[in-house]
């Protein structure tokens, strides 16, 4: 069976106190998390920080955002290797917050996938729809471009080593959570999209949800069959909100 994974992305929030602060609160209490994978992407000054904080515990380190060039002159950017140096396991790709908010094309994001996993890092990969898509009813077909834009260019076992996140755009921040069948009915598209070419990757790909996920409402969520784990923002930055949806998930 898939194993939960509950990320939080902590976006470009916080100091380096609070960060300490954060996770001497989650290293408190991940004891009684029982069977999720627990990560956090710390925005990418705090990376070493963090990983000095959370070296030797339950809790994997990811970045937010990572370069599509392997190194080189690449002004302001950092690469899958360096964030290996400070032993990051994941790496967030195509976040809405980048494809929509710095103009990130699905191949830009597609070669970011590709420089990820090159490094030894998971990929986590954004995918999700503007309120407006979803309005036209074309939801799917929009995850289903972002998915197709890494598995044309390196195979559907590709995905075997990445976990997927459906993010609906218009869910995000905005404390409007897609409701669990909203959320379900799109994460059994993404896994049958996936089962054309390839059923054990569909089968063995975990997907999370992402958008407005809380301590309220991660239970319901998390139930759904499709619903492999959370990514999780605002509700991120408090130790004991995230810690309750990571024991949501199991
Ligand atoms: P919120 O949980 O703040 O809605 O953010 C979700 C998100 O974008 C996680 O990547």
């Amino acid at each position: 069976m898939r194993k939960p994974i509950v990320a939080g992305n902590w976006k470009m929030n916080g100091t380096l106190e609070s960060i300490r602060e954060l996770v001497a609160g989650l290293k408190a209490g991940i004891g009684e998390v029982n069977v999720a994978e627990v990560v956090v992407c710390a925005p990418a000054i705090y990376i070493a920080e963090a990983s000095a904080l959370t070296g030797g515990t339950a809790i994997a380190l990811g970045s937010q955002d990572l370069s599509n060039a392997a190194s080189g002159a690449y002004t302001g950017e950092i690469s899958g290797s360096m964030l290996n140096d400070f032993n990051c396991q994941y790496a967030i790709v195509g976040h809405s917050e980048r494809r929509h908010g710095r103009g990130e094309s699905d191949q830009l994001v597609a070669e970011k996938f590709k420089a990820a996993q090159d490094s030894g890092l998971t990929p986590i990969l954004c995918i999700g729809e503007l309120l407006e898509e979803r309005e036209e009813g074309v939801t799917e077909q929009v995850c289903a471009r972002q998915m197709d834009a890494v598995i044309n260019a390196y195979g559907v076992a590709a995905l075997q080593n990445s976990v997927i996140a459906y993010e609906p755009v218009w869910a995000i921040g905005t404390g409007k959570t897609a409701s669990p069948e909203q959320a379900q009915e799109v994460h059994a598209f993404v896994r049958s999209h996936i089962a054309k070419q390839d059923q054990l990757v569909a089968d063995g790909v975990r997907i999370q949800y992402g958008g407005s996920m809380n301590a309220a409402n991660a239970a319901e969520l998390l139930a759904q069959p499709d619903i492999d784990g959370g990514l999780i923002g605002g509700a991120s930055l408090k130790s004991e909100d995230f810690l309750t949806i990571c024991r949501a998930a199991g």
